[in-house]
């Protein structure tokens, strides 16, 4: 059906804004994702699996309530059958005979037993209701926080790849997926045992109606699951384009982007975007809809008809006497019930599947995740500081083809500043990650103190770095904890002032309304905002405030006042002399001229290293950029 449609389908879309991105990880999705399978039978086999994984959480969850659902269903069940067969009971003396008073004095203890399963049927329906009203949600937190744990330990390049950032979506779809498919699977549960009641009555009315009364149900079953898988294979293809419409829906409303949406007039080219980029999914929503209209019908009508033969039998074995008249209504009776259960069973396939398989991509998430935990050596770092090396290093971004750093040498001796300069896009920042151990090699080697970064203990790296990235994060907290992030000993107010004034962070808290407790995100209530070189130097004032003996400054002045500028190198180089070690990436070659030794990168190569004084005489490439610098203070001509 679906399959054989060669229209506007969104594998063909190149997008004007993101350019061949789509259709990149289309080509990679198709082997990525579930297999697309369509046969009945290798689904059906998939069921039982899709709903396993739910169970599986749920009994971590809340084994309790998951066996209240289980016998709550299992009740319901046999509920029915009690009150089928009791039906039959009242219906048989009824109609063999006609009504007197006296059958019907006789068939009230039926008819009590009817009641009594029909009240015990609904009890056991509503505490298995609620049992899964509490399941739900602790399924969808521990799914969701599992995920959460996961993808924060995950190595940093697991987090660059966008196979990973799909898969992460499909996840969280997972994870809130979860909580449908326990409560869906408890409604399936009920609709099989009303199904398997509804048989067993039926095979014992007459054994011919059994199959029919399959023939009724598979045709539908079969339809549910096909739409379903439908569904979420078009839903996995789309998942790029789901989020591009998700970013760009961010960048209409974000704070962020707002005023280049505005001042560059932006807001109608992105909505021109969205447009086309919506109608390619609603283009494809409508497809999915019309397939399914078609499986439904399709489904409909082979029911239908298994439906009219099951009566065309039963007034045949009715009229060839086979089966007295009261055995024929209480066949009727149990084919009216069994359409009922027939409906809801039909509708809760149809969920458990879809979501069952957002589940397993959860799972899958989850599976990919922990496979790319950030790994940790065995050895501890000395408690000493340590010569810092990368020795013919080179790396390539996940995904990327071009490497950021070939073959390159670097040696930082505790104690040193060591600067790394070169045009932008150059590999200064790549090499200041991995040196903080942030990367891992594609090859060649990092070592701390001679021992490479694999075998050493990630933690005890970490531990010894502070980083100033160059796009370093605003937290959207108070300014305490922007500057004592993720440690406790955030009380420590002679630290925290120390490392505050070292940054110029103070001058900043200063001008606070709420001081240290002021919240720095503009977007919640009682939030302030901070212009550019008053988050620098906070953001500085975080690696002050950690008092590592490595410290990584990645243009840490970009945005800083003159003044506000050679205060900072002025600290960095006090930094050094108490015994720090520094790595300082920066533009401002005149801050250089401290360094005890100069990297100078040039498309992912070290081309020249040495004292900015040895540097200057070679005359190269560092020599003419410092030239330029230069140049430009010079007193002009007059
Ligand atoms: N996260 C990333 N994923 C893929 N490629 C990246 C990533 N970060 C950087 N690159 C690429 O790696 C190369 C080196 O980038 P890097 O950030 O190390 O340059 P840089 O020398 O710090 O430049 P700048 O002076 O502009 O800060 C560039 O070609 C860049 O496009
Ligand atoms: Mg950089």
């Amino acid at each position: 059906m679906g399959r054989h449609r060669t229209g506007h389908a969104p594998s063909e879309v190149r997008d004007p804004l993101f350019g061949s991105g789509i259709r990149a990880s289309m080509g990679r999705l198709k082997h990525e994702g579930a297999g697309v399978r369509t046969g009945f039978l290798s689904m059906a086999r998939e069921l039982p699996g899709l709903v396993a994984v739910t169970v599986r959480l749920a009994r971590r969850a809340a084994p309790r309530d998951l066996l209240v659902v289980l016998v709550a269903e299992l009740l319901s069940g046999v509920a029915t059958v009690v009150t089928l067969m009791a039906t039959y009971r009242v219906l048989v003396p009824l109609m063999t005979g006609g009504p007197s008073a006296e059958r019907l004095a006789s068939a009230v203890p039926a008819l009590l037993v009817v009641g009594g399963a029909a009240a015990a049927g609904s009890l056991a329906r509503a505490a298995g209701k609620a049992a899964v009203s509490r399941l739900g949600p602790t399924i969808e937190r521990l799914a969701y926080t599992r995920l959460l744990r996961l993808a924060a330990g995950a190595e940093l390049a697991a987090l660059e790849s966008p196979g990973f950032h799909n898969l992460l979506e499909a996840a969280r779809q997972g994870t809130r997926a979860a909580r449908l498919v326990i409560a869906q699977a408890a409604q399936l549960l009920a609709g099989l045992s009303t199904l398997l009641a509804v048989g067993t009555v039926l095979g014992v009315l007459h054994p011919l109606l059994l199959p029919l009364l399959l023939a009724t149900v598979l045709p539908k079953g079969w339809s549910a699951v096909r739409s379903a898988r439908a569904r979420f294979v078009s839903a996995q293809r789309n998942m790029e384009l789901s989020r591009q419409l998700e970013v760009l829906s961010g960048l209409l409303t974000g704070r962020d982007v707002a005023p280049e949406v505005r001042a560059h007039a932006a807001g109608d080219f992105l909505l021109g975007h969205y447009d086309r980029l919506s109608a390619v999914a609603e283009a494809e929503q409508a497809r999915l809809g019309r397939d399914e209209a078609r499986l439904a019908l399709a489904g409909d009508a082979v029911s239908g008809a298994a439906g009219v033969l099951t009566y065309v039998t039963l007034g045949l074995l009715l009229t060839a006497g086979t089966i007295p008249l009261a055995v024929a209504g209480a066949a009727v009776i149990a084919i009216r019930t069994a359409k009922a259960g027939l409906i809801s069973l039909v509708m809760s396939i149809n969920q458990v599947y879809e979501q069952g398989l957002y589940v397993l991509e959860w799972e899958r998430a989850c599976d990919e995740a922990a496979r790319h935990q950030m790994s940790s050596g065995p050895v501890p770092l000395p408690g000493h500081p340590v010569e810092i090396r990368a020795d013919d290093l080179t790396f390539v971004y996940p995904g990327q083809s071009r490497p950021a750093l070939a073959h390159a040498d670097v040696v930082i001796r505790p104690g040193e500043i060591v600067a790394f300069v070169g045009a932008n896009g150059s590999g200064k920042s790549t090499m200041a990650k991995l040196l903080a151990g942030l990367y891992l090699p594609t090859s060649g080697r990092v070592t701390w103190g001679g021992v490479p970064i694999e075998r050493l203990n990630r933690r005890s790296v970490f531990d010894r770095v502070a980083l100033v990235a160059q796009d370093f994060a605003r937290w959207p907290a108070t300014a305490r904890v922007n500057l004592t992030l993720g440690h406790p000993e955030g009380g420590d107010r002679e630290r925290l002032w120390r490392a505050a004034v070292a940054s110029g962070a103070d001058a900043v808290v200063a001008g606070l309304p709420d001081g240290w407790e002021t919240l720095l995100a503009r977007e919640f209530m009682g939030g302030t905002e901070l212009s550019g070189g008053q988050w620098q130097r906070v953001g500085l004032g975080r690696a002050w405030f950690r008092d590592a003996p490595v410290l990584v400054f990645d243009e840490p002045t970009s945005a800083l006042d003159p003044e506000a500028e050679i205060e900072i190198f002025d600290q960095v180089a006090g930094l050094a002399t108490r015994g720090h070690t520094v790595i300082l990436v920066t533009h401002r070659l005149a801050s250089v001229a401290r360094a005890d030794r100069v990297y100078v990168f040039a498309g992912g190569r070290i081309v020249e290293h040495g004292r900015h004084e040895e540097l200057m005489r070679a005359g190269g490439a560092y020599a003419t950029m410092y030239g330029l610098q230069a140049a430009q203070y010079a007193p002009a001509d007059t």
